[in-house]
């Protein structure tokens, strides 16, 4: 984590979990749990049947709403789809692209691409997934899975709105697994990210808008392993699937987030003699 260019998120992904019922309880039984600290940015993203819900129920707290997938159009004959701009104007914060669940259901490189475009467009931020198979860490080609991956994920994002911008790597075979990746290997895949940012947008002072790029780890994170994941340079919170269905493992994650981003005290002047 380093708070003091960027934005810590830890941000659950419920996937195909609770009913808008449910969505509220959680969110009740969060309120009275989880820190007071401003130094870090909560969020939950849901299915969109819950999201009106959640919302209400977290009205006074500092937890935001966010979505799973969007469609990349802004409007149209698509049965079944949900825009940007709905997810906007239903309260979210963040929006979910390139889950590897959805790219298992056939969703490309350019898909997310155009839906990251609209992510933005409508003033969110879109979380962007990016992570290898077991197979092609074997092979030695995780960093090149996740280079193409995010450069794709990038075409055409000018470098003003990359503050936006938040990154996922998660692993996918440390998705749902028995054990994580280990913080060393993420913090490796995390860091590669941010060179990859920063020669992409070399003309724009590259470090620059790298810098302001939060990059979360997902794959298997809970409250017994997070502080060893946040203790690195590059991972600037998480992506939590199964432990931010329980309200408080979840916001257990959150305390160890807000214990480990504390912000410096901001330097007092000295006093003219
Ligand atoms: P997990 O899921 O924490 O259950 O591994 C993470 C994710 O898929 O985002």
């Amino acid at each position: 984590m380093n708070s003091n260019y960027r934005k810590v998120h830890v941000v659950g992904n419920w996937k195909m979990h609770k009913t808008p019922i449910e969505a509220a309880e959680f969110m009740k039984a969060l309120k009275d749990i989880m820190p007071k600290t401003r130094n870090f940015e909560a969020g939950v993203c849901m299915p969109a049947v819950n999201i009106s819900n959640a919302r209400r129920a977290a009205r006074d707290m500092r937890v935001n709403v966010g979505a799973e997938n969007c469609n990349a159009n802004r409007i149209g004959a698509y049965t079944g789809e949900v825009s940007a701009e709905m997810l906007a104007s239903a309260g979210c914060k963040y929006v979910i692209i390139g889950h590897s669940e959805r790219r298992a259901l056939g969703e490309t490189d350019d898909d997310v691409n155009a839906k990251v475009k609209a992510v933005l467009n409508a003033g969110m931020h879109p979380i962007v997934c990016v992570g290898e198979t077991l197979r092609q860490r074997e092979n030695d080609a995780a960093l090149d899975v996740v280079a193409t991956q995010a450069k794709i994920a990038l075409a055409d994002i000018p470098a003003r709105v990359m503050g936006s911008v938040i990154f996922a790597y998660e692993p996918i075979w440390a998705i749902g697994a028995e054990a994580s990746a280990t913080p060393s290997q993420a913090q490796e895949v995390c860091h590669h990210i941010r060179r990859i940012i920063r020669n992409k947008y070399q003309a724009d002072g590259g470090g620059t808008v790298s810098r302001k790029v939060s990059i979360l780890y997902g794959g298997s994170l809970s409250e017994e392993n997070a502080a060893d994941f946040f203790a690195n340079p590059d991972i600037d919170g998480a992506l939590v699937g199964t432990a931010s269905l329980d309200a408080k493992r979840f916001s257990e994650i959150l305390h160890i987030a807000s214990r480990m981003n504390i912000k410096p005290e901001p330097k007092r002047k000295k006093k003219a003699k």
